[in-house]
């Protein structure tokens, strides 16, 4: 089994996390959503947007690491999971470390639920971890109305 480390993220990681988000989306959740949307999505991506939910918006951010290198990222914010990608080729396993130490991460503040807006391909990921469909919904991402379910979990 792969060793990840977690960490916090740092300003200096906002390139690498960007590059990360950009690759996980266009491999990963390609077949969920068209190629057009994908890239609509991708469009406003830049690290200064990382950046800024690291400190003006208040996001917490986990990184994983796999020998020194980040592998993956976690984004959360009150009592919502804003982000959760790995890097496609160094990062799968990731997934399930970042998702538990985001859970940690909140339930450490005393809350007793996490929610989140589920990609159409991670749906499954994040059921087998415990979390209930609620209800269809859409994003809007660079012009575009992307489809997603919304999805919570009592943290136990
Ligand atoms: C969703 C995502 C974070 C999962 O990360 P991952 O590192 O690949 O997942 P893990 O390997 O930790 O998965 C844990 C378990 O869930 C399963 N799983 C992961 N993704 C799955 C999927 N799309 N469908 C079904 N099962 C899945 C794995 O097989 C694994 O099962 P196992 O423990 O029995 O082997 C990753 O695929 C990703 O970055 N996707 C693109 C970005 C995205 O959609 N993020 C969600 C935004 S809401």
């Amino acid at each position: 089994m792969v060793a990840f480390t977690i960490r916090p993220a740092r300003l200096a990681d906002a390139e690498a996390l960007c590059a990360l988000h950009k690759d996980a989306v266009r491999r990963l959740c390609l077949g969920a959503y068209t190629a057009e949307e994908i890239e609509a999505w991708l469009r406003e991506r830049e690290p200064a947007g990382f950046r800024h939910a690291m400190t003006k918006g208040g996001e917490t951010m986990l990184v994983a690491e796999r020998d020194g290198a980040v592998a993956g990222f976690a984004s959360i914010k009150g009592t919502v999971l804003f982000a959760l990608y790995v890097d496609p080729a160094s990062g799968r396993g990731a997934g399930q470390v970042l998702l538990q130490a985001a859970e940690d991460e909140v339930r450490q503040t005393g809350a007793a639920v996490l929610s989140l807006q589920s990609t159409l391909n991670a749906v499954p990921f994040y059921r087998k971890h415990g979390y209930m469909r609620q209800a269809r919904s859409t994003v809007r991402r660079g012009g575009r109305d992307l489809a997603v379910l919304e999805m919570i979990k009592a943290l136990p």
